[in-house]
């Protein structure tokens, strides 16, 4: 006999599953990013190698392209670029969850797979008054998923906090598991620390680290906590910074502080903040560690509050290409594919060698590709060169390098269709020689530049016969001493 929560999971998979059949020709899907069946996805959730295999999850809304009550989605992968859609693993449903399974991490405990994620309770009918508890599932065999039955393990919210309490980011260190949590109090946004020694009770250790009335919002979600190159990053997606020049120029921002942390004092010292991806589109960005000891991201690839015109075709939302992380010497983070994705490479399409361009030179047609370009410039006249992408009739998608501002700028606003939002712009450390790779999409585009320090990821949506893509020089000539296209 089928339970009626069984039902719920398999209605809700049923929904969206039968939906995707109807839209996956739709000219907006994603051909090697992650995305639902159809419907509405935002943060990854739970990122794990487990027995072998890459599992994500993600925030899904299975009826409706628009955000609603929160399920967790799942795919796996045994590469990190083929990915499998398995059942819906979290549904809403208890008095706990009820109007939510939020955002959370994942673990390997006892040769099971752990989820722990923040149950969601609208106390009002305009879901302005909340309750937030912290919660446990289990599954053995990566799939199918059981609430523990001491649901919710974290309810009470320290004086530091608010109930606005979600996100936990579980990790373990020798014998012990670790928490970080997001919260806010007095409009100012926090990450919680708590130790545990069996995932179900959980000691509150104080705040690790807080917004102490700086620009940095007035609520921290999502956080990350882990060690890199000998210092530990916090990871933060926080709401409400204000914008200042060109940066946290979206509505919410995701960045990092990196420090020291000492795990007998618990005490966290870190330097400022940085946004992480300076796109359109990136928010809620997670970690996890693989067997070969990389440190791999994936962020949501969207942005709150936003034109999303794929919701026209059923749906919308989908995460970023997975990226290796890195830093630099002065303790910036540094952000590259994973390697995994070069054999998404189909045909070389074009290969270019030490060629002098002073207008444009086409170099290629797609709507999915990689485009690696390697310019050198000796010209002073050079205004400013880069590429285009996804050019048709009115409609392209542009990266300029401005030598004069040492800057790459992204301009969407002539992609296609909304959501607009014009410029945004990563500061570039020289321009004499520059690199860029692109990862194409559909419905995306993300860039690589500066080894990895200057990474920008938008949502653009051009009509499907947009497929141009060019080279360009304004007021001199440059030198594009390699240029590549494969077709994915
Ligand atoms: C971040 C977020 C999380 C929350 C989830 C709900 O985008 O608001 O804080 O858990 O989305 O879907």
């Amino acid at each position: 006999m089928e339970t009626a929560y069984e039902r719920l999971l398999l209605s809700a998979q049923k929904e969206a599953s039968d939906k995707g059949e109807t839209i996956k020709d739709t000219p907006y899907r994603l051909g090697f990013h992650i995305s639902a069946p159809a419907n509405w996805i935002n943060d990854p959730n739970g990122l794990i190698q487990f027995k072998g295999e890459y599992h994500v999850f993600y925030q899904f809304h299975p009826f409706s392209e628009k955000w609603g009550p929160m399920y967790w989605g799942h795919v796996k992968s045994k590469d990190l670029v083929h990915w499998e859609q398995l059942p819906i693993a979290l549904a809403p449903f208890e008095d706990y969850d009820r109007d939510g399974c939020f955002s959370g991490s994942a673990v390997e405990h006892d040769g099971k797979m752990g989820l722990i994620y923040t149950g969601n309770v609208w106390l009002d009918d305009q879901q302005q008054e909340l309750k937030q508890v912290q919660c446990l599932a289990w599954s053995t065999d990566g799939v199918n998923f059981t609430k523990d039955c001491s649901n919710p393990v974290l309810s009470r919210i320290p004086e530091e906090g608010s109930s606005h309490f979600r996100d936990p980011k579980v990790w373990k260190h020798e014998s012990s598991w670790y928490m970080v949590l997001g919260t806010k109090k007095n409009e100012l946004g926090k990450v919680l620390l708590y130790q545990s020694d069996d995932l179900q009770n959980w000691k509150y250790e104080g705040v690790l680290a807080e917004n102490k009335e700086e620009n940095l919002g007035f609520m921290w979600e999502c956080p990350d906590f882990f060690e890199l190159g000998g210092r530990h990053v916090l990871l933060i997606s926080p709401e409400g910074m204000e914008q200042e020049g060109t940066e946290y120029v979206n509505l919410k921002q995701t960045g990092y502080f990196t420090g020291e942390f000492s795990y007998e004092t618990m005490q966290y010292k870190h330097g400022q903040f940085f946004e992480l991806d300076k796109g359109h589109d990136f928010y809620a960005a997670q970690t996890f560690l693989d067997d070969t000891g990389r440190r791999i991201l994936i962020a949501w690839m969207d942005m709150w509050e936003q034109e999303m015109p794929s919701q026209e075709d059923g749906w919308a939302g989908a995460l970023t290409i997975p990226r290796v992380l890195s830093l630099d010497k002065e303790g910036r983070l540094l952000m590259h594919p994973v390697a995994e994705l070069d054999s998404l490479r189909k045909e070389k399409t074009v290969s270019v060698k030490e060629y002098a361009i002073e207008n444009e030179l086409v170099i290629g047609s797609a709507d999915m590709a990689e485009i690696a370009a390697e310019f050198r410039v000796d010209d002073p006249g050079v205004r400013a060169f880069g590429v285009k992408v996804r050019c048709g009739d009115g409609e392209e998608t542009v990266l300029t390098i401005v030598p004069d501002e040492c800057k790459l700028v992204l301009d969407r606003e002539n992609s296609g269709k909304g959501p607009g939002g014009g410029l945004r712009e990563a500061k570039l450390s020289q321009v004499k020689s520059v690199s860029l790779r692109i990862f194409l999409d559909r419905s995306s585009i993300e860039v690589f530049a500066d080894g990895g320090a200057c990474v920008l990821t938008s949502r653009i949506f051009p009509s499907s016969d947009s497929l141009g893509i060019k080279l360009f020089a304004e007021g001199g000539t440059v030198n594009v001493q390699s240029a590549e296209v494969w077709t994915l």
